[in-house]
């Protein structure tokens, strides 16, 4: 069966038009960005979310800078580029997708620079399809045969183009009539697995039951799980992985259980530039999104919460790292490096 793959992101040329993961499930509803405070906006309040679906929004966004005459040039584009690179600090695919438009910006004639950004933001987008789709063939071979994997947070169609990362290897078997069944964690604060994992699964036809983000450890002791597969928001060049808080628990658990533990993340995900994951940033987010979930109060007024948004994974605790090049066994620095270098 053909999985129908989800557009999230919808350029025009004038404006940015982003499916509202805040409102999803309950509401299907596009929101029109038409200059890069909207979309740097969408970015922070998490209407667009996810490493990859990141760089891309931002890279069309720079698309939209204009000058005080209107016109898109070269200062007003990395202006842009220095407003986007604030939008949120952990995924890095956000760097690097800005990083080559300001490339593009240094290097292009200003008369020929909005349809090079324009033609780069585009080739940004239609590589992460390649690559995620690539990713799903890679992992495919390593879920096969499998009944049931865990994943956390929402690694799929909605957090990059079409296929997602940790996803994407579950719908290249679902195609093939050969998908195991899903288990959701909730992802605790924002709900990104009950509300997006589960939205997009379960519309492909994927059989997805969401649990409780405290309730991973008895799934895996009642042995119903084969595998945890997850994304990455950022990962050194030691392995270390970044991914939507609460996944370093998850791997502590699938060791304890002797569960491989694979991560599936583009090369853009990749920061080689950090030689271990403490160096990775951390989002630290608002407090309302812990104590006030839907503006209903649950912690008393006064009392701190904490609110990391990634936490970071150790290597050693990764059985494999998917990417579209093929897959890392056992990461560390050198098996990243000889990777990568072909
Ligand atoms: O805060 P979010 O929802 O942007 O966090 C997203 C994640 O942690 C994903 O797992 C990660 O970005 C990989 S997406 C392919």
């Amino acid at each position: 069966m053909t999985v129908a793959p989800l557009t999230t992101i919808r350029f025009t040329g004038e404006s940015l038009h982003l499916l509202d993961q805040t409102k999803l499930p309950l509401v299907e509803e596009f929101i029109s960005c038409g200059d890069v405070w909207e979309v740097c906006d969408a970015i922070k309040r998490l209407v667009i979310r996810g490493a990859p679906a990141i760089g891309i929004a931002a890279a069309y966004g720079v698309c939209l800078a204009r000058n005080e005459q209107g016109l898109l040039d070269r200062r007003s584009a990395i202006e842009a580029i220095e407003l986007l690179a604030t939008s949120r600090p952990t995924a890095v695919n956000l760097f690097w997708a800005l990083d080559r438009m300001r490339s593009v910006a240094n290097r292009v004639p200003e008369i020929d620079l909005a349809a090079s950004l324009i033609a780069e933001a585009t080739a940004i987008d239609h590589e992460d399809r390649r690559m995620c789709r690539a990713i799903g063939r890679n992992g495919a071979s390593l879920l096969d045969g499998m009944t049931a994997v865990l994943t956390h947070c929402n690694a799929g169609s909605l957090a990059a183009s079409q296929w997602g990362t940790a996803l994407a290897p579950i719908y290249c078997l679902h195609e093939q009539g050969r998908s195991p069944k899903v288990f959701a964690d909730e992802t605790r604060p924002l709900l990104q697995g009950a509300r997006l994992t589960a939205w997009e699964l379960s519309r492909a036809g994927i059989d997805v039951s969401v649990i409780c983000d405290n309730m991973a450890g008895w799934v895996m002791q009642q042995g119903k799980i084969s595998a945890v597969i997850v994304g990455a928001d950022r990962i050194a060049s030691n392995g270390d992985a970044a991914n939507k808080i609460g996944t370093y628990g998850l791997a502590v658990l699938a060791r304890h259980h002797g569960l491989p533990f694979f991560v599936a993340a583009p090369s853009s995900t990749f920061d080689h530039s950090l030689t271990a994951g403490y160096q990775i940033p951390i989002e630290q987010r608002g407090r309302d999104e812990v104590a006030k979930p839907g503006g209903q109060t649950w912690v008393p007024e006064g009392v701190d919460v904490l609110n990391p948004a990634f936490d970071v994974t150790p290597h050693e605790l990764i059985t494999a790292i998917i990417t579209e090049v093929g897959v890392i066994d056992r990461p560390t620095a050198e098996t990243v490096r000889n990777h990568f270098a072909g």
